[in-house]
């Protein structure tokens, strides 16, 4: 074959791949989550129950859930340390199910949880870790949203 068909293969063959990675960043994407609530440096009392809602991006890929965990932990410096591998007290773990809301709301879904009531005061960072099976393969997709709280 003259080379310059093998460079035109080889060429698109490369296009493919970025479409691909590009479909499959742009529908991982679309698969994130978004805590609303509660809301960057909310107060929350120890031992009190509250709402974690939990906002999931509308999508023209199909995804199937796997589940959220929903996790708190105290900062020990005031600027909070990285929680990714240390995401402290589980407040909640199992299924989630967004439903779609009244208007123009994003599916969602709202979690009654309780702060620990013998947690350490001040600031402390809500974590969501979130997992998917994303598109026809699919892929596994996972992802940690979080939020910082002010906890008294
Ligand atoms: C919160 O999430 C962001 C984005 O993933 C990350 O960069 C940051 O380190 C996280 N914050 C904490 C305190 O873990
Ligand atoms: C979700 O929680 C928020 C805050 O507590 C509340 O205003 C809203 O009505 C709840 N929505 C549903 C569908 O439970
Ligand atoms: C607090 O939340 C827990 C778990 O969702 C629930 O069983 C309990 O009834 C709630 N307590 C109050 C006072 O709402």
């Amino acid at each position: 074959m003259p080379s310059h068909h093998k460079d035109h293969d080889n060429h698109f063959a490369t296009m493919n791949f970025i479409l691909i990675v590009l479909t499959l960043a742009l529908s991982a994407f679309a698969q994130r989550i978004d805590i609303s609530l509660p809301t960057s440096g909310q107060s929350l009392s120890l031992g009190r129950n509250f709402t974690v809602r939990v906002e999931k991006g509308r999508t023209l890929t199909g995804s199937t859930e796997v589940g959220i965990g929903i996790t708190l932990a105290h900062c020990s410096q005031n600027t909070c340390e990285d929680t990714n591998e240390r995401l402290g007290a589980i407040l909640y773990a199992g299924p989630f199910s967004p439903q779609n809301g009244a208007g123009d709301f994003v599916p969602f879904q709202n979690f009654t949880v309780q702060v620990p009531p013998s947690f350490q005061t001040g600031k402390a960072v809500l974590s969501v870790a979130h997992a998917s099976l994303v598109g026809a393969g699919p892929f596994f997709f996972s992802e940690i949203a979080n939020v910082t709280v002010r906890l008294k």
